[in-house]
């Protein structure tokens, strides 16, 4: 068999389009091959069940008298939550989480949309949720660009008075909300990370690295962080708070 230098160069773009090709897991495939050419965020986007995620029969409990909602970033979709949703949903919350901002094209990706558009679909899904479960307010814990959503909902489409508390894993929030911003070191996406902070009155800043200095999740994965969601739980239930450090890890 003669290889000619051009069949050589189209086998090897062939084994680059896979390799590539492999980046972004087609849906329910998860094989260790693949694992090494993933992205650091790539478990967040592979397609996983949350059990208990978006149940609408979940009853609030005085400890938890508000539906959580969480809003994923950009890029991310509602399955980046596949760590964190289920250790809420089993400490008795009713968490809820969509995917927004999908292009049709793009099955894996959300959060890719305009903001308005995206911030359109938030408030919907958010609106239904008081609705179904007849309260007036829920909690709100976006990461990234799901806090600007959360506070564009806020402040353009109805959402003012409609959030009790909101969490920003590296993001923004809305004033006239008890707000918590918790940011990480090394956050590639928002830089200087010390941009995650507001000002304001009634707002809580945290850096993720002053309550574990072991910590090393950046912009994207901090959400999988133990630390984090000690943090998160804390301040959505400051009566069942417990000290956020490093031993949250082993301890949440
Ligand atoms: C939804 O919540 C109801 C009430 O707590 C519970 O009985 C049911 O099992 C839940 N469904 C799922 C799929 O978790
Ligand atoms: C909704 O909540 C209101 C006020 O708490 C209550 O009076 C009403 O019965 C509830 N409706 C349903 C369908 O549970």
């Amino acid at each position: 068999m003669k290889f000619t230098f051009t069949s050589i160069v189209a086998a090897a773009l062939l084994l680059l389009t896979s390799v590539q090709g492999a980046a972004v897991p087609p849906i329910g495939a998860q094989n260790s091959a693949t694992a090494a050419t993933l992205p650091p965020h790539a478990n967040s986007l592979q397609k996983r069940t949350i059990s208990g995620l978006n149940n609408y029969s979940c009853k609030l409990t005085a400890a938890h008298p508000r539906p959580l909602l969480l809003v994923h970033a950009t890029l991310l979709s509602l399955e980046s939550w596949w760590e964190f949703a289920p250790i809420l949903i089993k400490h008795g919350y009713c968490v809820f989480a969509l995917t927004y901002g999908r292009y049709k094209d793009i099955p894996l990706f959300g959060g890719l949309a305009p903001v308005e558009d995206s911030a359109q679909e938030v408030a919907d899904f958010a609106d239904n949720i008081l609705k179904q479960m007849n309260v007036t307010q829920l909690d709100y814990v976006g990461h990234s660009q799901g806090g600007i959503l959360g506070r564009y909902w806020m402040k353009y489409l109805g959402g003012a008075g409609k959030v009790n508390r909101q969490l920003n894993a590296g993001g923004d929030f809305a004033p006239g909300v008890i707000a918590s911003n918790i940011a990480t070191r090394f956050d590639e996406v928002v830089t200087p990370y010390e941009n995650c902070y507001q000002n304001d009155p009634g707002v809580t800043n945290v850096l993720l690295q002053d309550l574990c200095l072991l910590s090393i999740n950046e912009h994207l994965t901090m959400i999988n962080s133990k630390v984090v969601m000690r943090y998160v739980m804390n301040q959505l239930d400051p009566s069942t708070a417990k000290t956020a450090n490093c031993l949250s890890a082993f301890n949440l």
